[in-house]
């Protein structure tokens, strides 16, 4: 019998060239290149592509692929029609997974997967991975609308990528201060080797699966609060801890009940992750320009506070400490933090995808059966 791991902890899922991790040194990197120059040069345009393809793209296939996106962002009124009919109270990530799942009644076109030796098409690959990563802000932000009681804003052709995602919200010409913070934010969140989201990708990849059905896979593994629901809880967290002096205390008391620390721990970094690192800088730069929230005070005492009760087990902030605070500071309601993690997250999915479909085999675990052994049954008259 195997050995059976809970959470699968270090079993490898896969082989893959598309990102990598370093937990105990604090080191990511996409296709080799480390976050931190990517955060720093590169934009969520090229970082998928760059995702996508495994190359830095030359500066025609970069313009290209913008362009391609631009083109693909505007979605057939019927889905506005859909979403008006959705109960507003439900929760955007909710929305989303069933805006994409429904993407492929209003863009068919799994043809290619219905045969294995089709599976090498690129250029049928390369465009449903466009048709979703150009519209899942466009449904995101059209739902900010309608579960207000509005029309939808129309998406702009003339706008980058982040640009256009922070004018859908507010229908305002985006600051360009926090359209280039957002566009970090996306690279930052992008990919991030085989999580549970995409883990759920592979998995319904691997059946030839439409790609929208993929990533409604993907929307709804990541939508729990231990992945990337985490975002939204942590600003409720810090709202409810009030200010930096009342940290300590607070913690103490979550962590006698045993409770967890939103936006503090991870499988794989036993050390700070190192996105959480970048973010918190442009939380500061955003400070020098508007002044310092009281969460983000309230935010770094908790690191701190945190560092000495937890660091010894390797528990330090995540990728989303510090990520909510600037979509706070964006006007992004906070229940639409992890739809925005969403977004970005659909490179990292769809490159994870044509990764699969280049040498796929169904997903088939085992188990550890735990049940009766064989028996007889019994007639209902006898029970
Ligand atoms: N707050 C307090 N303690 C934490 C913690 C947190 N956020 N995360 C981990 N720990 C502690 C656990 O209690 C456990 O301690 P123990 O060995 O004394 O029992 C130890 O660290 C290992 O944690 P474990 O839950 O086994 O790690 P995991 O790899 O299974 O889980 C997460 C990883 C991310 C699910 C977990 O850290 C977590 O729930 N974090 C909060 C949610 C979050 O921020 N998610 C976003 C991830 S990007």
């Amino acid at each position: 019998m195997s050995e059976y791991l809970p959470g699968l902890e270090g079993v490898p899922a896969t082989r893959s060239n598309i990102s990598f991790i370093d937990g105990e040194k604090g080191i990511l990197a996409y296709r080799g290149y480390p976050i931190e120059q990517l955060a720093e040069h590169s934009s969520f345009e090229e970082t998928t592509l760059l995702l996508l393809d495994g190359r830095l793209p030359t500066p025609a296939e970069l313009t290209e692929f913008d362009d391609h996106l631009r083109r693909n962002r505007r979605v057939k009124y019927n889905i506005r029609e859909m979403m008006k009919h959705l109960p507003t109270t439900g929760h955007p990530m909710e929305l989303l997974q069933t805006a994409v799942a429904s993407l492929g009644m209003f863009y068919p076109g799994n043809e290619c997967l219905t045969d294995a030796q089709l599976c090498d098409d690129l250029n049928y690959i390369h465009n449903m991975t466009v048709k979703i990563i150009a519209r899942m802000p466009v449904l995101v932000t059209m739902w900010e609308h309608i579960r207000n009681g509005y029309d939808p804003i129309a998406p702009r052709c003339d706008l980058s990528y982040a640009e256009n995602l922070l004018y859908m919200f507010s229908g305002d010409d985006p600051d360009p201060l926090l359209a280039d913070i957002m566009d970090t934010c996306l690279v930052l969140h992008a990919e991030h080797t085989i999580n549970a989201s995409t883990f759920a990708a592979l998995v319904a990849g691997s059946t030839l699966a439409s790609p929208y059905g993929v990533v409604a896979a993907a929307i709804g593994t990541l939508s729990g609060p231990l992945h990337g629901g985490a975002n939204q809880k942590v600003v409720s967290m810090l709202k409810q801890i009030g200010s930096p002096n009342k940290v300590k205390p607070w913690l103490e008391q979550k962590l006698a009940a045993k409770e967890k620390i939103w936006g503090f721990g991870h499988r794989e970094y036993k050390v700070k992750d190192p996105r959480a690192n970048i973010l918190q800088k442009l939380v500061e730069k955003l400070a020098q320009e508007r002044g310092v929230s009281a969460e983000f005070e309230t935010a770094l005492a908790l690191e701190e506070a945190a560092a000495e009760r937890l660091g010894a087990k390797g528990v330090y902030p995540n990728v989303d400490f510090y990520s909510g605070i600037l979509y706070a500071e964006m006007g992004i309601p906070s229940d639409q933090f992890t739809s925005i993690f969403a977004v970005a997250r659909s490179a990292g999915w769809l490159a994870h995808w044509r990764e699969q479909l280049a040498d796929n085999r169904i997903f088939r675990p085992t188990q550890v059966y735990t049940g009766e052994p064989l028996r007889d049954y019994v007639l209902i008259d006898r029970r």
